[in-house]
């Protein structure tokens, strides 16, 4: 987080390399997940629907510029991007395994089977 009280912070003496480029933009990407993450709090956090409205607007355009840094992340690190879509990859066989799961038994049910009915004594 920027120290506004400290002129010089921004202030730069060199140029990054490239793992320190990528180091930053990851760091980038925590900043604006954090911000994701606040604005949703305070779209909870209140009744107040012009604010709700605007607030969930930044909140989606932050979302965008997660998109926008993983693309750019993806770029300088083409090895990162291998390892993240390993992790996609498997997240899509997960998803087939219980979609062939509910076709083997249609009755069978999403959670653990509980109902608004099993809740009512
Ligand atoms: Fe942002």
């Amino acid at each position: 987080m920027a120290e506004f009280a400290n002129p010089f912070q921004g202030n730069v003496d060199r140029k990054l390399t490239k793992e320190e480029l990528i180091q930053a933009v990851r760091l980038d990407i925590s900043g604006e997940l954090e911000a994701i993450y606040l604005y949703d709090a305070h779209v909870q956090a209140t009744d107040n629907e012009i604010a709700k409205k605007i607030i969930a607007d930044i909140r989606d355009e932050e979302k965008a510029h997660v998109g926008e840094l993983m693309a750019l992340l993806r770029i300088l690190d083409p090895e990162e991007a291998d390892h993240f879509a390993s992790g996609e990859a498997e997240v899509k066989e997960l998803l087939e395994e219980l979609e062939n799961e509910k076709k083997e038994s249609p009755s069978k049910k999403d959670d653990s089977g509980a109902t608004v009915g099993s809740l009512i004594k």
